[in-house]
């Protein structure tokens, strides 16, 4: 199986995921190329949901394209989002991850809060020990980015470079961190949110997922959060 063939099969094991959502439910819809696939199966599945809360503006499109409702998560009252399913750039043992690859980090981050499970679904190539190999995306205040990126350097020891020409669904920056071996992600995950000028930091380490959908080449493992 090549990757886009494991990608897809972790997007239909987490329809299996969620098939005991009640009809009316609502479910919480991540972003990228992995849960592009989810979104495309959850449209040809016989799943009955009232709709969805999308954390971006990308994949809000895709659902439109769909037909698949989209809900403000204003209207989601507490515990009402059940699952939200995204993918991850890097996950650890401890099912910590980076995640922004594709810049919806701080929508992913505040959907995830929102929800009562967060199923993770990737290829095995996202599986790793230590977080950092994938260099870490953080959503700055444009006005506020060197300065942020001064900071970030002066922390982590990491190298932030700035994604030139990128700009997210909230009108900001990405810095994307590289050189980092992070050991204690919920320690940094935290520290970094002291920065002034940081919107969101890539790291879902204080909410990390719940559930793991992992594609291998002999088939879909899953496994909870210990
Ligand atoms: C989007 O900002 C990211 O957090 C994605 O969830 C992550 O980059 C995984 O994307 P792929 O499924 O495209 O690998």
């Amino acid at each position: 199986m090549n990757q886009d063939e494991l990608k897809k099969a972790a997007a239909l094991a987490a329809l299996e995921e969620i098939r005991t959502l009640a009809p009316g439910a609502v479910v919480g819809v991540g972003t990228g190329s992995t849960v592009n696939y989810f979104i495309d199966a959850l449209a040809g599945s016989s799943i009955i949901i009232r709709g969805a809360v999308s954390s971006s503006e990308a994949s809000a499109q895709r659902l439109a394209a769909h037909g698949i409702p989209l809900v403000s998560l204003s209207e989601i009252g507490a515990g009402m989002l059940p699952f939200y399913v995204d993918g991850a750039d890097e996950i650890d043992p401890g099912f910590s991850m980076i995640k922004g690859g594709g810049g919806a980090l701080t929508r992913e981050k505040i959907v995830a809060a929102v929800a009562n499970r967060f199923i993770c679904i990737c290829d095995a190539s996202k599986k790793v020990p230590t977080l950092g190999r994938f260099p870490l995306p953080v959503e700055v205040i444009p006005m506020a980015r060197v300065q942020v990126g001064h900071e970030i350097a002066r922390l982590t020891g990491g190298t932030p470079l700035w994604r030139e020409g990128f700009v997210t669904d909230n009108g900001n920056h990405i810095l994307d961190v590289s050189g980092l071996v992070i050991d204690d992600p919920c320690r940094l995950e935290s520290d970094l949110n002291q920065i002034a000028g940081i919107v969101t930091n890539g790291l879902f380490a204080r909410r990390g997922a719940d559930v793991l959908l992992l594609a291998t080449a002999s088939g879909v493992e899953r496994s909870e959060r210990a």
